[in-house]
């Protein structure tokens, strides 16, 4: 079996079931309906508890749709997440690209990024959403910059942070790949770095990010920035596999130590929900 990587400490998150293309989920106190192009087998759950969620995403395109909600579903709402290690608080929002501020099977990485890093250590994540990663890295004690292309995600990212009780994160609005090679450049590197490039982007100048194009050269330019004893988290939702992204890694960095797999959530059926491909590149 390849390997899975999940979650294990979420107590305010829960995958109550998914089946027929949809993932049925519990965000603290709301519960949602998504869709999701890989459950593909019949939802083993109680139906009824498909009929009670407080909201519905119904796609109306390709990346665009509407949220369908009862009664006093709230519009914006706070999810803990407390684990030995780390305890983050997300402010969660149902928005237009059906994601509500949170990947939660991202709470695996977390961890690996609290049991890796350590007071003073530089950190950086590309492609950084709102901030999971950065979060984690800055509870430890890191040195943390934070890189995304849209200002409105970073904004909501400092919500995330102060509700968590932290401050210090550095704040990046620029273009991935233009920020990296920038970095390569001034010769900074960084203990940690997690990256999740999506299929298609935009920086926050126009500049085109398209995954296959660009990744290569991503990869070489992040190897560049990794110190020894360092790591890199790459994961990618955009279906390229785990054995194609851990060659990458191995040919940008020769004998460094790679675990690969996917990403999982375990819905409370015991089914394994796969949410994208997954490689940790550790440095001797
Ligand atoms: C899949 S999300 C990352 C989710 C993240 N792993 C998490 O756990 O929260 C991709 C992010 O990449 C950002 N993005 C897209 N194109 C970009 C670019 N060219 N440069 C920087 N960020 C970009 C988007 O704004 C989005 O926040």
């Amino acid at each position: 079996m390849s390997t899975r990587f999940l979650p294990t400490s979420w107590r305010d998150y829960s995958l109550l079931d998914a089946g027929n293309g949809k993932r049925l989920e519990r965000f603290g106190e709301v519960t949602t309906v998504r869709p999701d192009p890989f459950a593909l087998w019949a939802p083993a759950g109680d139906a009824s508890l498909w009929r009670a969620a407080d909201a519905t995403f119904e796609p109306t395109g390709r990346t665009h749709g509407k949220w369908r909600t009862a009664p006093g579903t709230p519009k914006r709402w706070p999810i803990r997440y407390k684990s030995e290690a780390l305890d983050l608080v997300f402010e969660l929002e149902m928005t237009q690209f059906k994601h509500v501020g949170l990947f939660p099977e991202q709470a695996d990485n977390w961890e690996f990024i609290a049991a890796n890093l350590g007071e003073g250590q530089r950190f950086l994540n590309l492609f950084a959403y709102t901030g999971g990663a950065s979060l984690a890295a800055r509870q430890v004690g890191a040195d943390v910059v934070h890189c995304d292309a849209i200002r409105q995600v970073v904004d909501w990212t400092r919500v995330n942070m102060e509700r968590s009780g932290l401050d210090g994160i550095r704040w990046v609005v620029e273009d991935a790949l233009k920020f990296a090679r920038r970095e390569a450049k001034r010769g900074n590197t960084y203990h940690g770095i997690v990256l999740d490039p999506p299929t298609w982007g935009l920086g926050p100048k126009g500049e085109k990010w398209k995954l296959e194009d660009q990744l290569l050269e991503l990869i070489d330019v992040v190897a560049s920035l990794v110190a020894p004893g360092g790591f890199v988290v790459m994961n990618t939702y955009s279906g390229i596999p785990p054995s194609a992204l851990e060659t990458m890694w191995a040919l940008a960095l020769p004998g460094a130590t790679i675990q690969s797999g996917e990403l999982c959530l375990r819905a409370e059926t015991g089914l394994d929900l796969s949410t994208g491909s997954l490689v940790r590149v550790t440095l001797s």
